[in-house]
């Protein structure tokens, strides 16, 4: 045996994660026991260059992704076998010829393509029969169709159309390649075929030859070519997932019933599916679940942690979460009748409406800083409340909540959301987001395990279990019939042209 060869084997053998989320790229190890041994993390910045856009460099994702993974392999010994990629889904990563790229990301918060959506509907009749999904303004064909309409010589020069972690993928494999999870919040996708829509893209008259092959979640259909991370050219990259199906995955919640709530930058109530079944509001998404053979459905709602986000960064600088949860704790539930609507990017789920605008309502000389900071934990719970309802209303049996993202760190956060659901929450073993659960996929692609399912058996286990508070419930009920009322009452004040 060669030396080299020696060193290696007598290696610990790990799995490795990348979350390209939108605050932040993380990179996670895991060994066989689902332990996490190191992990990095990198901060991203949003650019804004107009109200309603959002925008990232995808080279930007790239760096931040080399200094994560750089971080994480710093901590420890060990050889990485597999890889797994997830990511913020829907942005568009426009690539001319030989990969350049060839504007910013348009991201999934962006809301700059309601006119786009229309053209879709209109062009597009069995557009819900194939995608399961309306057209929304955070997916990604309205921002081809936009790149079309407004920066025609920029379109002109695309040849690949790439979501976020795909556009690692090229990076580190020199591929294009996806899979059904995130190409599901494309608009291109039939969801219930998981393959492209050769229908659509047809109507919509963008060439096939732009979307990258597909594969499932666990499939290891790539190989590492590039050296930049430290990780062993040829280590298999398995197809991961989209942030939300990953995380789901990372938490367990692959089963009809077994909900998983993520409160982070967006808040997202998930349920798996065994078939592909359809919201009759059209409010929730319904996409391919990273684990072969299943859906999803999820509500998303777009400003969940990031509400506390800006809340602190605009009335409390440098102030902890933690210190803002302290002060809201100190005022009693429904914060003496101070509300927030959390529409600070508009919404999707349940109202799909780009153009909705967060409100603080009802305050008084006696609110103070602390009602403030009470009313936007409620009011994004009460948010949480409506993806929770929408479920519900397609006949899912809810049979446990898994709290997870920055947000359900939070203990009172969590005991709020708990009252205004009327739901238990429980927290799981490891709590590290989408990027555990495509180290789970990569796990399985490899071999260590024979199913998604059985990862998560060996390696996942619940914690503890916020019970909701009887006393809290019903007055959190009331507060959420007003809550729901004050968006229909406001509804006429938010348009776009005064
Ligand atoms: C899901 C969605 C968001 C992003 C955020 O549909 O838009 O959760 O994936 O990362």
């Amino acid at each position: 045996m060669e030396k080299g060869e020696g060193f290696l084997s007598s290696m610990v053998e790990l799995l490795l994660g990348v979350d390209v989320g939108t605050s932040g790229v993380k990179a996670l190890l895991v060994d066989r026991g689902g332990t996490v041994v190191a992990s990095g993390h990198a901060e991203l910045d949003l650019h804004t260059p107009r109200p309603l856009w959002s925008e990232q460099d995808p080279e930007d994702w790239w760096q931040a992704a080399c200094r994560s993974v750089r971080e994480a392999l710093d901590q420890v010994d060990g050889l990485v076998v597999g890889v797994g990629l997830t990511g913020q889904m829907h942005g568009s990563v426009f690539l001319g010829a030989g990969g350049n790229v060839i504007r910013p990301a348009i991201l999934w918060n962006d809301q700059r393509t309601e006119a786009e959506c229309r053209e879709i509907e209109q062009r597009v009749p069995r557009l819900v029969e194939i995608t399961c999904n309306p057209a929304l303004t955070g997916f990604t064909a309205p921002k081809i169709l936009w790149l079309r309409n407004h920066e025609p010589d920029n379109y002109r020069r695309v040849k690949t159309v790439l979501l976020p972690k795909d556009y690692i993928r090229y990076r580190l494999t020199g591929q294009y390649f996806s899979e059904v999870s995130d190409a599901s919040g494309t608009s291109l996708l039939d969801v219930p075929a998981r393959r492209w829509s050769e229908e659509i893209l047809g109507q919509l008259e963008i060439p096939a030859d732009w979307m990258p092959p597909l594969g499932e979640g666990p499939e290891p259909t790539t190989k590492v070519t590039n050296d930049d991370w430290g990780v062993p050219i040829g280590t298999p990259v398995v197809g991961g997932g989209g942030d939300q199906a990953a995380g789901a995955v990372g938490v367990g919640s692959i089963q009809e019933g077994v909900v998983s709530t993520a409160i982070g930058t967006s808040g997202v109530v998930f349920s798996a599916l065994d078939s592909p079944s359809v919201d009759p509001q059209l409010s929730a998404h319904t996409f391919c679940h990273a684990v072969p053979g299943k859906w999803h459905v999820m509500g998303v709602m777009l400003s969940a942690a990031g509400s506390l986000r800006w809340f602190r960064d605009t009335f409390c600088p440098g102030e902890s979460y933690d210190s803002i949860a302290q002060m809201g704790a100190t005022v009693p539930a429904g914060a003496e009748g101070l509300f927030f609507l959390p529409y600070l990017s508009g919404e999707r789920s349940p109202h799909k409406n780009p153009n909705a605008r967060a409100v603080f309502f009802g305050a008084t000389l006696a609110h103070t800083k602390a009602h403030f900071a009470r009313a936007v934990f409620e009011g994004v719970a009460y948010g949480l409340r409506d993806s929770y309802e929408l479920l519900k209303g397609m006949g899912i049996a809810i049979t446990e909540a898994r709290a997870t993202g920055g947000g359900a760190r939070s203990d009172f956060w969590l005991q709020v959301l708990s009252d205004v659901t009327n739901a238990p929450h429980v927290r799981v073993n490891v709590d590290e987001g989408p990027s555990y659960g495509a180290a789970l996929l990569a796990g399985v692609g490899i071999g260590w395990w024979p199913s998604v399912e059985e990862a998560c058996r060996a390696c996942i286990v619940l914690g503890n279990r916020i019970e909701p508070d009887a006393g809290n419930v019903a007055s959190y009920e009331k507060g959420y019939q007003q809550f729901q009322a004050l968006y229909t009452d406001l509804l006429p004040q938010f348009r776009t042209d005064r």
